[in-house]
């Protein structure tokens, strides 16, 4: 992807590329790898920099002035004020912990061989991020990740976007003239549920096609592991929107595979930033399994998960099943609990797990929890009502059959 004139070695001819600093970055000294570099004007240069135990959406360019601040750490050299890098002491445990907590992503040397080399891969391909910022209705939103938007496009730190058919503009000229035209006020596809002003469209891959393709490349930006742009034929998407008197908003989307010989009820999922932690992901989630339920089918969603959709995940499947297991007046096995939320039971055991309320006992799971354990726990702050409900009265959707031949 790289422009010849933008990846020359730089600064007397010596390339930084795979150097490592320490630089001041989020109120905090972080250890910088350099993966890419171009020259912005014939004096001053650019870095894209990885920091060290961050997940790649922090990822960014940073200025020579910033570089030539910071301390450069040789290779085999630790950071001496990375309590996880220099302090043996440190349980493995504990690191876990608080890894976990902080989202540290995995080193290579902690993948399995295949996972490790297929990151490798993936990180290669999609290394360094050039769109900067999309504008989308009346917001301006920074973007997380690369995304393989056509190389002309991709190129231009700034994308403009259609906020209701998506088609994406280098130039602001050819944006507004385009939406002075666009006869879209809404999603494509087919509305299946509106409450209030919260409205959910189905589209179809196979016949939307090009709106399916840009609505994947946009959702790229705020999705590192996901792969699916073009092929779009085998996936339902369901786009959620806010509706005012001037049209349907666009808020976010999951996709669907039509036929999932895993069981997965969703591929990929995404909330916009602008609209992320009021309760929209996790509304989203909560219609998946909605639309599990009128299938008759458990699901669950994808792998790999990202940070933010393992914590939205684990908190709907512990605000559900919780909330179950205390009113429902007679004992429920893990089965009764899948079937009732289309749950599978793999996530509902892991669920209750984390929160030490299943055993294993002859040679199956158990739970293990009575309503006051689950009402001590309702009142902890691991426990989150979600803000938004989904009302089923309010879907109009019925399950169609897709067969191998016709899913396309
Ligand atoms: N930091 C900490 N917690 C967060 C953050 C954050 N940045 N963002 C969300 N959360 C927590 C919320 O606090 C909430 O938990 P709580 O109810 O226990 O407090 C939970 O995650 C969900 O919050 P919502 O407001 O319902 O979800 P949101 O609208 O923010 O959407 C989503 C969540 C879809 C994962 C969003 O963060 C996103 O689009 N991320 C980028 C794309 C992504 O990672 N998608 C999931 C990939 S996995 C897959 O596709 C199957
Ligand atoms: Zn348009």
């Amino acid at each position: 992807m790289s422009d010849s004139n933008e990846s020359k070695p730089v600064e007397d001819g010596k390339s930084l590329v795979g150097k490592c600093f320490i630089v001041d970055k989020f109120s905090k000294q972080l250890k910088a790898t350099v993966i890419e570099e171009r020259i912005v004007t014939p004096d001053s240069f650019e870095y894209y920099v990885h920091f060290e135990g961050q997940d790649r959406r922090w990822d960014r360019w940073l200025k020579s002035e910033d570089l030539n601040k910071a301390v450069e750490v040789k290779p085999g050299q630790e950071m001496n004020d990375n309590e996880f890098v220099s302090d043996r002491k440190v349980t493995r445990n504990y690191k876990r912990r608080h890894d976990e907590i902080n989202h540290i992503q995995k080193s290579y040397e902690e993948m399995d061989p295949t996972t490790a080399a297929l990151e490798k891969e993936h990180e290669q391909m999609t290394k360094v991020k050039y769109i900067n910022c999309i504008r989308i209705g009346k917001y301006e939103i920074d973007t997380w990740y690369f995304s393989p938007y056509p190389e002309e496009y991709g190129r231009h730190p700034k994308m403009y976007i259609c906020e209701y058919c998506l088609r994406f503009h280098r130039f602001p000229k050819s944006y507004i003239d385009h939406i002075s035209k666009c006869r879209h006020r809404q999603p494509l596809g087919v509305e299946i549920y509106r409450k209030g002003t919260v409205s959910v469209y189905e589209v179809d891959g196979a016949k939307d096609k090009i709106y399916c393709q840009c609505l994947c490349l946009l959702a790229k930006l705020f999705l590192d592991h996901k792969t699916l742009y073009f092929d779009v034929s085998p996936f339902l998407f369901y786009v959620l929107a806010e509706v005012d008197k001037e049209g349907a908003h666009i808020v976010g989307y999951f996709s669907k595979e039509k036929i999932s010989p895993e069981g997965n009820n969703v591929a990929c999922i995404l909330t916009l930033p602008p609209f992320q932690r009021k309760g929209y992901g996790k509304f989203l989630i909560a219609f998946s399994y909605e639309l599990s339920k009128r299938e008759g089918k458990q699901g669950s969603p994808e792998k790999p998960l990202s940070d933010l959709g393992k914590l939205s995940y684990r908190s709907y499947w512990t605000f559900v099943l919780l909330d179950l297991i205390r009113s429902c007046k007679r004992t429920l096995s893990i089965s009764d609990l899948a079937q009732m939320t289309s749950i599978t039971k793999d996530d509902i055991i892991s669920t209750l797990r984390a929160l030490n309320m299943v055993k294993f006992w002859k040679g199956q799971h158990v739970i293990c929890v009575t309503a006051k354990v689950v009402d001590e726990y309702m009142r902890t702050a691991g426990y989150k009502k979600p803000i938004l409900t989904v009302d089923s009265t309010c879907l109009r959707w019925a399950p169609k059959t897709y067969s191998l031949n016709n899913k396309k």
